[in-house]
């Protein structure tokens, strides 16, 4: 059975009082569940949030990592040092990476790669842009990047993969895809992972939606078979908000 997933990404919000204090917040109103709640603050407050949530069930995670093992690559961070402080979860290709730090295809595939090698578990994001759905190119634009990223990995690299489907048009904008949209997309996902290599690892990876999930269309969204959680941004701010989707998980 796959993992019900609830993601907070936090992006470069919170400094470390405010991420303590968040993360308090969330860890008191946690509420009982069997999915998987995870937050990924920004990488200087990694080991601040890890030692906040000791006894806490929610997972910190990171926003990225570097592929190299290390070496002169100023600014960046590499998979061994998320692992030695005690972060196992990476998320790979946000819209954002690609957006704004010139991200490509080849360069998550390598990413990819380095995090499974080391044994993490990768959330690879993707999804089209709003030209590419106006233009009914949606559907191809998702399987190239799961293609170029993502098909030439071992079968048995599937189980350390969590999917995260994000539309570009509805990050940040208020704009969320309908739950027919996501449900459409999804079950595509999944069938192109059966055609791609087998039923049984489409069936078991988690494809968590993201884009402008709230508390006010969270149940809708997850209701949909084939989508097993969110990966939420700006409602994963305010402990109410994403306390909220949780329940709706
Ligand atoms: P949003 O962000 O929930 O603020 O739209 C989602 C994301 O970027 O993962």
């Amino acid at each position: 059975m796959r993992s019900k997933i609830v993601a907070g990404n936090w992006k470069m919000n919170k400094n470390l009082a405010e991420t303590d204090a968040l993360l308090a917040e969330l860890s008191a109103k946690l509420p009982d569940t069997t999915a998987e709640v995870m937050v990924a603050p920004t990488f200087v407050n990694l080991t601040g949030a890890l030692s906040t949530l000791e006894s806490s069930t929610i997972q910190v995670i990171a926003q990225n990592m570097h592929f190299a093992e290390n070496g002169a690559y100023t600014g960046e961070i590499s998979a061994d040092m998320l692992l030695n402080i005690g972060i196992n979860t990476v998320i790979i290709g946000h819209s954002e990476r690609r957006a704004y730090f010139g991200e490509t295809d080849e360069i998550l595939a390598k990413k990819v790669k380095a995090a499974l090698a080391k044994n993490m578990r990768v959330m690879f994001c993707f999804g089209e842009e709003l030209q590419d759905r106006k233009s009914d190119n949606h559907f191809n634009i998702v399987e190239s990047q799961l293609r170029n990223a993502l098909f030439d990995l071992e079968a048995s690299a599937w189980k350390n993969i969590i999917l995260a489907y994000e539309p570009v048009w509805a990050i940040g904008t208020g704009e969320t895809a309908s739950p027919e949209q996501a449900q459409e997309m999804h079950a595509f996902i999944r069938k192109t992972i059966t055609d791609a290599f087998d039923v049984t690892i489409a069936n078991e990876v988690s494809i968590l939606y993201g884009g402008s999930v709230k508390p006010n269309n969270a149940v809708e969204i997850f209701s949909k078979p084939d989508v097993d959680g969110g990966l939420i941004g700006g409602a994963s701010l305010i402990a109410d908000d994403f306390m909220a989707i949780v329940k709706a998980i």
